[in-house]
């Protein structure tokens, strides 16, 4: 998708579509009585101009765009425009819209129009919003609802907007607008590649194909990038990976990919470490066979970690980056580990498997402390690691760990800046209990209940004293069901935050 500015009038715009939102102002009554109406809905345009206002002044008074957001109304031929159409899109109310919605509308704005076989629209930019953060909304939001994953279906449409066209306001400065959209775009991209990357089903997307790709990219971007087999894995001594890998005939990929710009000082060194089971059984403590087709998605967070060392490659902030991917099968089979075994990690902590189910803790003690051996000095990883943090979290807000309160403030941050959901989960010395073991130093599984504190609690001997931020992405990396702004499939979710977070080290 081409992405343009412009700055002209509305009015004065060729294009197949202007997109303009609306919202609701008014204010909702605190009125229980089981008889009191709803008051109708104030539609207003987040849009100043006064020819897009009039001519759209009757269907919002009508009424006939309802307050609910991502409603829309298609005007064909709205007069005294050069434009064919002009969509109106709810955005909610006007009270709580910020740049969080304005992603989602300018995605659901895609998905309306490229359904109707439409393929390239002007939207205008809502006035109440700065202008560079309405920019960067619009043009990632866009990118996201434009993503399809339907790769092998016979019926594919492969619609697709191929231009987009924002209609910023006037006044603001032009070159900082056009650094906003293509930073956005270099974003919404790298978002996109790493969906690309989670929709393949495990007999696409091995560990040596995740290690092909990821070389590939690096190739584009200038990156270097080492990925090492099962010999190497096995001389670094990282006992806890290879107990996951040594149950599959399909070999494992160590995936190191390093950004090294010119001018970063030596400090900090930021590690990005994610989980890459490109298909989790459970190993022998197997999965039920109801929903596990959807474990091939157990990969989610390496190829977020992929993504995301796409974008700073591109994006090129002054600091060093280390990616490191850990991806391999967890299969059952003859030479697969067994609950009981134990297990030196590469830092030499002994781990006795309770469920060899719990393998992606297993695979990131390994990754986390070769990142720190490779010098970082600040670590996050992202992983689909827990059931528990679904029950917890639900599908809306990512579980967040950090063993360091200014890494938390400063990662919460990025959460914000990016539009991502996440929230912190506690990390008490109390959980320890739960990851004794009576044979060696840890169990790798510490029951049920705080399930998804347990393996945080697990990862974090493996961060030791050096700041680190868990990310479990197990409920949000992807979408149940297809909402208006984004295809069901994979969100691409943590990409957005580690960019915003990673640039916030730049100097
Ligand atoms: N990959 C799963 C976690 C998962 C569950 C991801 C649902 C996405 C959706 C992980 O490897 C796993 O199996 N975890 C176990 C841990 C348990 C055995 C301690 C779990 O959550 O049940
Ligand atoms: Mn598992
Ligand atoms: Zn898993």
């Amino acid at each position: 998708m081409k992405t343009t500015l412009s700055f002209s009038t509305p009015a004065e715009l060729e294009t197949e579509s202007l997109v303009a939102i609306a919202l609701d102002h008014a204010e909702s009554r605190k009125d229980h009585a089981a008889t009191a109406k709803k008051e109708k809905p104030q539609l207003q345009l987040a849009a100043g101009d006064a020819a897009v206002q009039s001519v759209s002044a009757d269907l919002l008074a009508n009424g006939e765009l309802a307050r609910e957001a991502f409603e829309v109304a298609l005007l064909h031929k709205p007069a005294g425009f050069k434009a064919k159409r002009l969509l109106l899109i709810s955005g909610g109310k006007a009270k709580k819209f910020t740049s969080y919605d304005l992603r989602r509308v300018a995605g659901a704005a895609v998905r309306t129009l490229k359904a109707r076989g439409i393929r390239s629209f002007a939207f205008i930019a809502p006035s109440g919003i700065p202008a560079e953060e309405a920019v960067r909304a619009i043009v990632e939001g866009a990118l996201v609802g434009n993503f399809d994953p339907d790769y092998y279906r016979s019926d594919r449409k492969n619609e697709k907007i191929d231009a987009l066209t924002i209609l910023a306001s006037g006044n603001a400065d032009h070159d900082a607008l056009e650094k906003a959209a293509r930073e956005a775009q270099i974003i919404g991209e790298s978002q996109n590649f790493t969906r690309d990357l989670v929709t393949e089903p495990s007999n696409r997307m091995t560990p040596t194909i995740l290690g092909d790709r990821a070389k590939k990219m690096c190739q584009e971007t200038g990156l270097k990038c080492e990925v090492y087999g099962a010999d190497k894995i096995k001389e670094l001594k990282m006992g806890a990976f290879w107990s996951v890998a040594q149950g599959s005939d399909e070999p494992p990929a160590l995936i190191v990919m390093t950004y090294e710009p010119a001018g970063a000082p030596a400090k900090p060194v930021l590690g990005l470490v994610g989980k890459g089971i490109t298909f989790d059984t459970g190993g022998i403590s197997i999965k039920p066979a109801d929903g596990m087709e959807k474990m091939k998605y157990d990969m989610a967070g390496g190829a977020t970690m992929i993504g995301a060392m796409r974008a700073i490659a591109l994006l090129k902030p002054k600091v060093k980056v280390i990616g490191i991917v850990c991806a391999t099968e967890n299969m059952p089979s003859g030479k697969a580990q067994k609950p009981g075994d134990v297990q030196i990690a590469m830092s030499g902590t002994s781990i006795e498997i309770i469920n060899t189910d719990a393998e992606g803790r297993l695979v990131l003690a390994d990754g986390l402390f070769y990142a720190r051996q490779l010098g970082c000095t600040h670590l996050v990883d992202a992983a689909t690691l827990t059931g528990a943090v679904v029950i917890a979290l639900g599908y809306v807000n990512a579980g967040i760990f950090a063993n360091d309160d200014a890494m938390y403030d400063r990662f919460h941050k990025a959460n914000d800046e990016a539009g991502e959901k996440m929230w912190r989960l506690p990390l008490d010395d109390e959980y320890e209990d739960n990851i004794k073991s009576t044979i060696a130093d840890i169990v790798n599984s510490g029951g049920r209940w705080g399930g998804a504190i347990n393996a945080a609690m697990f990862l974090k001997e493996f961060a030791e004293d050096t700041p680190w931020i868990h990310l479990d992405i197990a409920g949000t990396a992807w979408m149940e069901q297809q909402k208006p702004w984004i295809a069901k499939g994979p969100s691409g979710i943590a990409l957005r935050s580690l960019v915003e977070f990673v640039k916030s080290f730049a100097s």
